[in-house]
This record gives structure tokens, C-alpha cells and sequence, in this order.
């Protein structure tokens, strides 16, 4: 374990997040930041008295100030709003620029040697935010996006196929929006081509619905957005990291000319260890997967050409 992971944002995905952590004890103490005084140190207390019944010994922070936070070794980003129904991720930029940027501040002045997960939305913008500010080097600013959209796509894939979840690898690609590109070429039940399993017009089916995973729990929630499936997306790279795991997963990573493709974060296989991205992998895509990763790094484009930071 750690010494100390902060979780900036005590909503449903920040709260869920800090307990999931505790209750993996991936730190000796996991810090909640909010701005509404008493809800962090609220919720913080209520999971730190589940300590005795979940048999967990970290110890859980509430605060609405920086200076518990000192000195951590990863700081999950949640802080903002949420989509509400008929919002786009898009629709939340101006202002979760705003909390990403004055949080990223903080974190720069108070543990300038940790690892950032950005999990905020827009999420690959945010974390362009979070790594302008702190000037973090990119090893240390990663975004969460396709854990989430993978976890996603093989959820669904299991419910059709009717397999175990843990049989379906996949992975899904590109920026955190209706642009994502699930790969079919590298979806596999445990090695098997998803494409002798099931037939094109279901799988396309399944990609569509992975597009619009999100909107799809927005639409019931009505007035906020997940935070089961995102909290445990976090906290599986938070996992990768504190155990130095070398897991490769789909994160948003500021890209250098891997793809093709400069000045950006998008989603791409990463491997996570201690000291945050150890390296981009660079698969080879088909000419349909390149076109669509390369309309999906223009989407990401488009909000960051009007960011006002
Ligand atoms: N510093 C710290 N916390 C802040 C700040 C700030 N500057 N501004 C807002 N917050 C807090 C709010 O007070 C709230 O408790 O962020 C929390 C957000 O929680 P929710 O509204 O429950 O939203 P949530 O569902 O957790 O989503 C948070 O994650 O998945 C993304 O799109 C989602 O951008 C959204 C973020």
C-alpha cells in the first residue's frame, strides 16, 4: 500500500471511489476533498465506522482544505458536475474547467510528486487542464475513460454470450464520448475472435450501446450520471499503481506521436506501474480503427481549441 491517496470530490463518484480504496487498503489513508462544508467529513466518517465490519484499516479524511492532502502519491480527480439528461460530456467544459483548473492548483502546491487520475468530464480535455496547470510530466497525468468504456463493452458482450465477464477481453479506445472506438479485431472470449462467436449486426448493436453507455444510465438516473462501474474503473488503476501490477489497460495518455498523433490525450493501451504510464503500446489497427480513432482525436480537438484557461 501507499501512504496517502486524495479523492477531490465527495459526490457519488468520489465517495465511491474513496470507499472502494479503503476497503482494498491500497493506502494507510485515503483524504476526501469537497467544497461543501461537513459533506467530505460526513461521508468520510460513515466509511471509516464500516472499517470494523469490512476489516479494513485505512483510515478515511473528510476536509474542505488542502493541507490533509499534503504529500499524496495519487490524487483522483472527481470534482465538477454531472450530465444531466440531454447533456453531452461537452456541455460540462467551461465550468468543470474551471474546479479542474483551481483543484489542479492545489495539487500542484500540496503533493507535487503524485499521480493524477482525472476522472471529471469532459475527462480527456480535463485532464489536458490538469497537466497544463501542474505541469505534471505525463507519466504522472492519466486519464480514467476506457476502463470504464471497456468495462462496459464486456459487460454487454457477456449478458449476450452468456459467458463470465472475466472470459471477455477487450479493449476500447479513443476519447470518452459517442466517437470512443470499441476494437473488434482485439475482442476475444478467452482468445476465441468475438466474430466466430456472434454475428456483425449484433456486435454493431453492442458497440453502439457502449458508445452511449453513459447517456443510457443518464437517462435513468435523471439527475446525475454513473458511479458504480466509474468509481471501480479509478480505482483499478489506482490498483495497477500502488502494486506496480505493469497492467495494460485503456487510459487517456497525452499522446507524442504515438498513433500518429501529438498534443492530446485520448484513449490508448497503457502500461501502469509505480511510477504512473510506463508506456504507450501501439497496436496495429485496421484502416476502419485508424479512420475512427482519428475522428475521435478531432472530437477531442474541437473543446480544447476553446478552452479558456
Ligand atoms: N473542489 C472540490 N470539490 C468540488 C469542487 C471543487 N472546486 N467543485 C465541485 N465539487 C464537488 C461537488 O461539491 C460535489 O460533491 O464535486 C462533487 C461532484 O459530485 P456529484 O455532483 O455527485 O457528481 P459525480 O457523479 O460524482 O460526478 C463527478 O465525474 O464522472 C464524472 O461526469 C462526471 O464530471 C463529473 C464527475
Amino acid at each position: 500500500m501507499v501512504n496517502k491517496i486524495t479523492v477531490v470530490g465527495a459526490g457519488n463518484v468520489g465517495a465511491t471511489t474513496a470507499q472502494r480504496l479503503a476497503e482494498k487498503e491500497l493506502a494507510k489513508v485515503v483524504v476526501m476533498v469537497d467544497v461543501v462544508e461537513g459533506v467530505p467529513q460526513g461521508k468520510a466518517l460513515d466509511q471509516w465506522e464500516s472499517a470494523p465490519i469490512e476489516g479494513f484499516d485505512t483510515r478515511v479524511l473528510g476536509t474542505n482544505g488542502y493541507e490533509e492532502t499534503a504529500s499524496s502519491d495519487i490524487v483522483i480527480i472527481t470534482a465538477g458536475i454531472a450530465r444531466k439528461p440531454g447533456m453531452s460530456r461537452d456541455d460540462l467544459l467551461n465550468t468543470n474547467a474551471g474546479i479542474v483548473k483551481q483543484v489542479s492548483e492545489h495539487v500542484k502546491r500540496t503533493s507535487p510528486n503524485a499521480i493524477i487520475i482525472m476522472v471529471s468530464n469532459p475527462l480527456d480535455v480535463m485532464a489536458y487542464v490538469a497537466k497544463q496547470v501542474t505541469g505534471f510530466p505525463r507519466e504522472r497525468v492519466l486519464g480514467m475513460a476506457g476502463v470504464l468504456d471497456t468495462a462496459r463493452y464486456r459487460s454487454f458482450l457477456a449478458e449476450a454470450l452468456d459467458v463470465s465477464v472475466e472470459d471477455i477481453q477487450a479493449m476500447v479506445l479513443g476519447g470518452h464520448g459517442d466517437t470512443m472506438v470499441p476494437l473488434i479485431s482485439y475482442t476475444t472470449v478467452s482468445g476465441i475472435p468475438v466474430t466466430q462467436l456472434m454475428d456483425r449486426k449484433r456486435l454493431d448493436a453492442i458497440v453502439d450501446r457502449t458508445r452511449n453507455g453513459g447517456a443510457e444510465i443518464v437517462k435513468y438516473l435523471k439527475t446525475g450520471s454513473a458511479y458504480y462501474a466509474p468509481s471501480a474503473a479509478s480505482v483499478q488503476m489506482a490498483e495497477a499503481i500502488v502494486h506496480d501490477k505493469k497492467r495494460v489497460l485503456p487510459c487517456a495518455a497525452w499522446l507524442e506521436g504515438e498513433y500518429g498523433m501529438s498534443g492530446l490525450f485520448l484513449g490508448v493501451p497503457c502500461k501502469l506501474g509505480r511510477k504512473g504510464l510506463e508506456q504507450i503500446i501501439e497496436v496495429e489497427l485496421t484502416p476502419q480503427e485508424r479512420t475512427d480513432l482519428g475522428k475521435s482525436a478531432e472530437a477531442v480537438r474541437e473543446p480544447m481549441s476553446v478552452l479558456k484557461l
